[in-house]
């Protein structure tokens, strides 16, 4: 199983694609935890990127796949989630042509649909683990209390652009750029719509009952 994450800032991908991808065996490949990482490495692409991430902006195709690319050759034979991968049309078809090169496919796009307001509420109360990136909401998830993730000692955060003003410019960089991948996966009879308005659990359920049953 093959499949992409697809939705707006704040809309729940990342939740659901770290806890399906640990329970299902599957590889997680999400991009703007791959940025961050090499943001905080503070290597020459790493530094680049921020520019863009703490804009609200895309990270250039090129830049992306810089870091990208080697993660990608690393899937091996597992199946994979693409979280906030791709992100316009570009990067679809090159991710398309990668992986006829392997002989694979992708099965399914699963498109995270919710208010615009709900995403804000959700990416407002987010706080994140910022070395394994693990995700906590001061409502709906709390994190543990002390400044350290569960995981171990790292420490929990709110992202850089997790500020409103660069929220509702990744919000209009989502309309305006990623949104015509609807139509894309769409026409390739891929695509697959889920309320991600709903608890995380509930919507864990139909993710998986959308990927087990594709038709
Ligand atoms: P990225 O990190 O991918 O951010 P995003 O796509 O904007 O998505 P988010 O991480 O904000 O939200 P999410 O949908 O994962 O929600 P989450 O699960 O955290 O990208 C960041 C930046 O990197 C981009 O702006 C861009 O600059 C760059 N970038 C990344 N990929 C790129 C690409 N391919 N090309 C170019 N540039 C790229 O949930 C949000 C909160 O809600 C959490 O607190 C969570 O606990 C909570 N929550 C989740 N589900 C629920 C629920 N059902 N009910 C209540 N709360 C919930």
């Amino acid at each position: 199983m093959n499949a992409i994450f697809l939705g707006p800032p704040g809309a729940g991908k990342g939740t659901q694609a770290e806890r399906i991808s640990a329970e299902h065996d599957l590889a997680h490949l999400a991009t703007g935890n791959l940025l961050r990482t090499a943001a905080r490495q503070r290597t020459p692409m790493g530094l680049e990127a921020k520019r863009f991430m703490d804009a609200g902006d895309l990270v250039p195709d090129e830049t992306l796949f810089g870091i990208v690319q080697e993660q990608i050759d690393a899937i091996g034979d597992r199946g994979v989630i693409f979280d906030g991968f791709p992100r316009n049309i570009a990067q679809a078809e090159r991710l398309t042509s990668m992986m006829d090169e392997v002989g694979r496919q992708i099965d399914a796009a699963v498109l995270f649909v919710l208010e615009e307001d709900e995403a804000v509420r959700r990416i407002s109360g987010r706080r994140q683990c910022s070395t394994c990136g693990h995700t906590f909401h001061v409502e709906f998830a709390p994190p543990p209390p002390g400044p350290t993730c569960v995981r171990g000692t790292c420490e929990i955060i709110q992202r850089d652009d997790d500020r409103e003003e660069v929220v509702r410019d990744r919000q209009r960089v989502f309309r305006e750029q990623t949104e015509p991948l609807v139509a894309f996966y769409e026409e390739r009879g891929l695509l697959r719509r889920i309320d991600a308005q709903r608890p995380a659990d509930d919507v864990t359920e139909h993710i998986l009952a959308v990927l087990l049953d594709p038709a």
